[in-house]
Order: structure tokens, then sequence, then C-alpha cells
């Protein structure tokens, strides 16, 4: 099956809602946000492209044209370098049946078209045996264990997973 990825838009504060507001789905990522948190995110998912510093799609199942999930990369500065960080979500319903690992991989292709930073990392924590497996299946390499801040205040046991965009991989 197909997915394809779109620039998130104004009109998706509904999934956004699904996807952070829910308990299941945030486990791994700190817990879930609320509403006002929600709507302030919203908010930098419709600027992010604009402001140069990223992107921010949702995943779209080309059969139905259902909005499944969200694929977002955006600068950060890690370890003295400049680099992207990539994060993925995928609802429930639609789990299990390769599309978070499609809609990356069309996401890390616009990403390596930038020519912007040679290196893109993922941070899912250590337990997170879905997102572990996308990693490994895109081929990034697993750099260390190391304790990430996510959110804000917060630390966790996550695996620093690093794609060279500039190499052949
Ligand atoms: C992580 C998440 C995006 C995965 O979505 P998905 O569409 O089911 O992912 P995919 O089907 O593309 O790939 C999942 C891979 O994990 C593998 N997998 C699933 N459960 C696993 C487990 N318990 N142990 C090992 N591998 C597992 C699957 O076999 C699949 O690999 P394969 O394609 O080689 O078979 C989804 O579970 C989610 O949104 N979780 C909540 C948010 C989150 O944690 N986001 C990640 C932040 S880094």
């Amino acid at each position: 099956m197909g997915v394809r990825i779109e620039p998130w838009g104004e009109g998706d504060l509904p999934l956004l809602e699904k996807l952070l507001g829910d308990p299941a789905m945030t486990e791994h990522l700190g817990g879930s946000e609320t509403h006002e948190q929600l709507v302030e995110r919203q908010k930098r998912y419709e600027r992010l492209s604009e402001s140069g510093t990223g992107r921010c799609f949702k995943i779209v199942d080309d059969a139905t044209g259902d909005a499944v999930g969200s694929v977002i990369y955006w600068d950060r500065p890690w370890r003295g370098d400049d680099v992207y960080e990539i994060g993925w979500s995928v609802l429930p319903p639609f789990q299990g049946r390769g599309l978070a690992g499609k809609g990356t991989a069309l996401a890390i292709e616009m990403a390596r078209s930038e020519k912007k930073h040679r290196f893109l990392h993922a941070f899912p924590s250590v337990d997170n045996q879905p997102s572990n497996a996308i990693c490994r299946k895109l081929g990034f390499t697993l750099i260390e264990e190391t304790e990430f801040e996510y959110p804000k205040g917060s630390f966790m046991r996550c695996n620093d997973w690093r794609l060279d965009l500039f190499g052949s991989n």
C-alpha cells in the first residue's frame, strides 16, 4: 500500500490531537499534551516550512486519502554540530502496515534533496521497538544509547540513530 506526504495544514489540529493528545500514543514521548499546548504546537507546525528550519508533513494513505500520521524534521544542535532531528507517528488503526516507514522514507528524501545538513538523527526511546525497527530498516546507524531531554525537563533513555544524507545509504 502506498502513502504520500503532504505539508501540514491549517485544518490539521484534529489530527494533532489524536497523535499527541492521547496517552497511549505518547507513552514513549513523555506523555500527552494539553489542548492549549497542542494549539501552540499546531501554530509552530504551520509555520515550520516557511521559517526555513524544518518541515512538517502529514502521512496520507494513497488508497483512501486518510491522514494516518505525521513526520517532521527540524534543525537542532547536536554534539557541536548542526543536524536535523526527525520524528514520526502513525495512528493506532493504521499501525503495523509499514506506513510510518514509508512516510519517513519520503521525508528523508526531501531532507536529502535540500543538501543542508549532512546528518539526520532520530532519538527513539530504547523501549520503543517499532521506532527502533524503523531506524534500522531505513539504514540509520546506531551511534549510542544516550540520556535525552524530552519534553523539556524530563529525561529518558534513547538510542541515537544517525543517517548520512550525503552518503549513499
Ligand atoms: C512508532 C510508530 C510510528 C510505528 O508506526 P507503524 O506504521 O506501525 O510502523 P511501520 O509499520 O512502518 O514499521 C514498524 C516496524 O517495527 C516492527 N515492530 C513492531 N513492533 C515490534 C516489536 N515489538 N519488536 C520489534 N519490531 C517491531 C515492525 O515489524 C515493522 O518493521 P518491518 O516493516 O521491518 O516489519 C507508531 O507505533 C507510533 O506512532 N507510535 C506512537 C508515537 C511514537 O512513539 N513515535 C515515535 C517517536 S521516535
